[in-house]
C-alpha cells in the first residue's frame, strides 16, 4: 500500500463496484465475493470524482465545490413531489404495495415495443422448442415462474401444459397486455383460467417476492452474446429467492467457435475494406485524389484513430452465406440449473484449436484467392434433455431471432501451429470475453 501523503497515485474505480441502497444505507460492493460496506453521500461523490479525473490531486477542493453546489440544488417542498414522481416513472422508485406498472417514462423500455416482442413470437423454432421443453417438464411441477415474460407466450405454454399456477414477471410496458393476451389465447384453445392461476408482476424480478415459491423457472433472456441481457444475474437471484431448488428451463448454454469463410457480399466487403485499411503499407498519399481514393484514405485515417483490436459484432447471416473452416470447438459452458457462483464463470480452461490447415494469407483475415476469413461465435442452449436451440444458421434447431458474433482477425494463424482460445464472463456477467492466441500473439478478441 502506498503511504498517504507520498506522490499522488493514479487511481481508478474497480469495474466490479456496485452500489445498493438497503435499509436506508448506501452499500458499496467491490465485488460479489468481497462483502460490502456502508458509504455516505460524500464518499459516493468522491468515487465519482476519482472515476472522472483518474487521480487524487485537487480532490478535496473539487469535492467541497460539488457538494456545496449539490446543497443549492436540494428541491423545495413544492418541487419534491415532482422529483419523486419522475424517479418513479424512470423505474428507480416503486410504489409500495403495488405489483408495479413497469417503468412508464423510461426512455429505454425497448421490450415494450410490440415489434420487438413480435420478432420473438415469429421465430417458430424458438417458441416450438420452448413448447417442447415445457411439455416435457410441466407434469412434474405445480408453480412456474415465467421470468421476463414479455408477450406472455411462455406463461401461455405453461398454462396450456396444465401448470396449476404461473407467476409472470415482466418489467417493460409489455406487462400491461400480458394477462389479457394469455386469457384470450387460452380461450381460443378451449381453455379458461377457472382452475389455474396466472399472476402478473409488472416489475423487475429483483423487486418481486413469491409466496409460495416456484418449483419451475422458465426464462428466455438470451442475447446474440447469450449473456448480454443479464440472464446470469437474474437467474441466480431468482433461484435464490423466488424458487429455491426449482428446476430451470433452460438448463445450460454452451458457446462455440470456428474460423469461417464469409460469402455474404455486404459482410465480405465490410471486412475486406477494414482489413485493407489496417494494412501498414495501405497508407498512401495522393494529391487531387479521385472520390474513391479520397474515401479510401478517409477510411484509413478513421481506422487509425479507433481501438479496433477487440472488434466483434452480431451479423445476420443465412446458411450458405458462410462456411466453417477447420475445427469447431465448444469454448465455454455455463450451467444454468443452478447458476454457479461468479468465480466459476470468469474463465473456462483454454481450448486448443487447430487453425485451418490449407490456408494461405496475404494479410490478416485475407487469402490470395480473395476470401475473407473471420472467427465466428455462436451459442447452443439446452432447454431440457434433448431439446436445444442454436444461434448458428444451418443448424437443425437454429432460431433466426439470434445472430452469430463475428470476430475479425487482427492477425493470421501460422500453418500447423496450435492456437489457444480463452473465454469467460467479465465482472458484470453480461459480456462474453474471448481471446484467440498463438503464443502471445492475439488473432482475434472481444
Ligand atoms: C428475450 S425477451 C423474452 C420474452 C418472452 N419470455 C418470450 O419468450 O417471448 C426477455 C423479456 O424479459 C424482460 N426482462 C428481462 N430481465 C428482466 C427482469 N430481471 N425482470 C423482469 N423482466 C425482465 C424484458 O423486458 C423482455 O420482455
Amino acid at each position: 500500500m502506498s503511504k498517504p501523503g507520498s506522490s499522488p497515485a493514479k487511481l481508478r474505480l474497480s469495474q466490479s463496484l456496485r452500489f445498493a441502497i438497503e435499509a436506508g444505507n448506501i452499500l458499496a460492493r467491490p465485488s460479489q465475493n468481497l462483502g460490502e460496506f456502508v458509504v455516505g453521500a460524500e464518499i459516493v461523490e468522491l468515487l465519482r470524482l476519482v472515476d472522472s479525473q483518474g487521480g487524487s490531486q485537487g480532490l478535496c477542493r473539487e469535492l467541497r465545490k460539488n457538494l456545496e453546489a449539490a446543497l443549492s440544488h436540494i428541491p423545495s417542498e413544492q418541487e419534491l413531489p415532482h422529483l419523486l414522481k419522475d424517479l418513479e416513472e424512470a423505474g428507480v422508485l416503486l410504489t409500495a404495495g403495488r405489483r408495479g406498472s413497469g417503468p412508464v417514462g423510461a426512455g429505454t423500455d425497448r421490450f415494450a415495443d410490440s415489434w420487438i416482442q413480435w420478432a420473438m413470437l415469429a421465430d417458430s423454432c424458438r417458441v416450438e422448442r420452448y413448447a417442447e421443453a415445457i411439455r416435457a417438464k410441466a407434469p412434474h411441477h405445480k408453480h412456474a415462474l415465467d421470468l421476463g415474460a414479455g408477450s406472455g407466450i411462455l406463461s401461455f405454454l405453461l398454462l396450456q401444459a396444465g401448470l396449476p399456477r404461473v407467476s409472470a414477471i415482466e418489467e417493460s410496458g409489455a406487462a400491461a397486455q400480458l394477462k389479457k393476451t394469455v386469457r384470450r389465447a387460452l380461450n381460443s384453445c378451449g381453455q379458461d383460467l377457472l382452475t389455474q392461476k396466472l399472476e402478473v408482476h409488472a416489475s423487475n424480478s429483483a423487486n418481486v417476492s413469491l409466496s409460495p415459491k416456484a418449483d419451475l423457472i422458465v426464462s428466455e433472456l438470451f442475447g446474440h452474446d447469450p449473456f448480454s441481457e443479464g440472464m446470469i444475474g437474474c437467474l441466480r437471484d431468482a433461484q435464490k429467492r423466488l424458487g429455491k431448488e426449482a428446476a430451470c428451463i433452460p438448463h445450460s448454454v454452451t458457446v462455440h467457435g470456428s474460423f469461417a469463410k464469409i460469402a455474404n457480399p455486404q459482410l465480405k466487403s465490410r471486412l475486406k475494406q477494414w482489413h485493407e485499411a489496417r494494412q501498414p503499407h495501405g497508407q498512401k498519399k495522393a494529391s487531387s485524389p479521385s472520390v474513391a481514393t479520397a474515401l479510401s484514405l478517409f477510411r484509413q485515417a478513421y481506422g487509425k484513430s479507433q481501438d479496433w483490436d477487440t472488434l466483434s459484432f452480431p451479423f445476420s447471416l443465412r446458411a450458405g452465406e458462410f462456411s466453417l473452416v477447420g475445427e469447431s470447438k465448444a469454448l465455454f459452458r455455463a450451467a444454468l440449473s443452478p447458476v454457479p457462483p461468479p468465480r466459476k464463470l470468469r474463465s473456462s480452461p483454454p481450448t486448443r484449436l487447430k487453425p485451418p490447415s490449407d490456408m494461405d494469407w496475404t494479410a490478416a483475415g485475407l487469402t490470395p484467392a480473395g476470401d475473407v476469413i473471420c472467427f465466428l461465435v455462436w451459442f447452443e442452449a439446452e432447454l431440457s434433455e434433448g431439446v436445444s436451440i442454436s444461434s448458428l444458421p444451418g443448424h437443425a434447431h437454429h432460431c433466426h431471432h439470434w445472430e452469430p458474433l463475428v470476430l475479425p482477425l487482427v492477425s493470421s494463424p501460422e500453418k500447423g501451429k496450435l492456437l489457444s482460445v480463452e473465454s469467460g464472463l467479465d465482472d458484470t456477467e453480461c459480456h462474453l470475453h474471448i481471446e484467440i492466441r498463438e503464443g502471445s500473439r492475439v488473432l482475434a478478441a472481444r
